[in-house]
């Protein structure tokens, strides 16, 4: 199984550890979460992100509720409750607030803690074993792609679905890891992805795992697409329709239509927990709306004087005058007529032939 170099999440007795993405790429540091409204101010405020990790984390969030509240029906519901609050366009937080109220709700409250910590535990594994089968799936089409080609294979991505977005390998970034432990030559071009940039801890990831990699302003995925400088697109994915439109990071659906017309194929990683066949197309996701902050300031290091250039303080700019009116939709729908296929744990399927890829989930 793929080793995180540092787990994104772990309990530590009757608290979590989580790895604070705030702070990166400039520090790496943990973060100590006690209490239910430390989890969903850590979900909102994005100390931990990335549709599978939500997902486990609100389940640890869960247990660490019935252990600081008591393990009746009023505190669970409670915990569900405020969890479920937190971010709207991941459904992996609402598929695993879903699975943890399956476990608990039969059981007695004196039953429920210990259930609690072991569901969340299965979550968390359930990911990483998810994440693996996704690089082995997808590591097959980067091969038979790469057979094509005479130098390393240029594969493009969006926003952050590596391991920091999961408790495993990642979703998009999992068959990249998985052809660099193949020996398949592979250079990713990652897209910095305003307002958060979210593609700066994508280039942390594949700069620490040694993977040859190119940083682009989101901008210039259309002319490198249309120059012919990409082989294919990987994203990952927030919510799947039954349809197999997907919401992910706002910006992934113009790389879709620039590759849809360059004639690159466009793929979508994604786990199981992604997928919502209750949404019968992309116009059900809800899309969550963020502050006007993230658009109108941009956070870096300050260099002090004296200090090399990644080295100092962090601190936020301003760009625009803060009662500017701002719109910050944070993720997007691509139609899934643009999706060449969705890589998921049990294989790869064409976006609208998911539903026979998992009959038991069918609504
Ligand atoms: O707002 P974020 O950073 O939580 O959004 C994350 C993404 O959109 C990822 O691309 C997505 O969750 C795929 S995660 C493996």
């Amino acid at each position: 199984m793929f080793q995180q170099p540092i787990p994104t999440l772990c309990r530590d007795g009757d608290r979590l550890l989580v790895l604070d993405q705030t702070l990166l790429p400039f520090r790496t540091e943990r973060a100590a979460l006690s209490t239910l409204d430390d989890v969903a101010a850590a979900i909102r405020d994005m100390q931990v992100r990335g549709a599978p990790l939500i997902g486990a984390t609100a389940a640890f969030g869960v247990a660490l509720a019935l252990e600081r509240q008591g393990a009746d029906d009023r505190s669970l519901q409670h915990a569900l409750t405020v969890l479920g609050a937190t971010r709207p366009t991941a459904v992996n937080l609402h598929w695993a607030l879903a699975r943890m109220d399956t476990a608990l709700r039969p059981l007695r409250p004196a039953q429920r803690l210990a259930a609690a910590w072991a569901e969340a535990e299965a979550i968390r594994l359930d990911d990483a074993q998810t994440c693996d089968a996704i690089g082995r799936h997808g590591l097959d089409i980067l091969r038979a792609l790469a057979a094509t080609r005479t130098r390393p294979l240029r594969i493009m991505t969006h926003c952050n679905a590596g391991w920091l977005a999961t408790c495993g390998a990642g979703t998009a970034l999992a068959p990249i890891y998985a052809a660099q432990a193949a020996g398949l030559a592979v250079e990713v071009f990652v897209s910095e992805t305003r307002p958060r940039n979210q593609g700066l801890l994508t280039a942390w990831e594949l700069r620490a795992a040694g993977v040859a990699h190119v940083l682009i302003a989101d901008n210039a995925a259309g002319l490198l697409l249309m120059r012919g400088e990409v082989d294919l697109v990987i994203t990952g994915a927030d919510r799947i329709a039954a349809n197999g439109d997907t919401a992910n990071k706002v910006g992934t659906y113009l790389k879709a239509l620039a590759a849809q017309a360059a004639g690159v194929p466009f793929y979508i990683a994604a786990p199981h927990s992604t997928l919502d066949f209750s949404c019968p197309d992309g116009a059900a996701i809800p899309i969550e709306d963020r502050g006007a902050d993230e658009v109108c300031r941009l956070r870096g290091v300050a260099p002090s004087p004296g200090t090399k250039d990644d080295e100092g303080e962090i601190a936020t700019v301003r760009l625009a005058p803060m009662d500017t009116r701002v719109a910050n939709p944070a993720f997007d729908v691509t139609p899934a007529a643009l999706i060449r296929g969705i890589i998921t744990e049990r294989g790869v399927v064409a976006a609208g032939e998911l539903a026979a890829l998992y009959p038991e989930r069918r609504q």
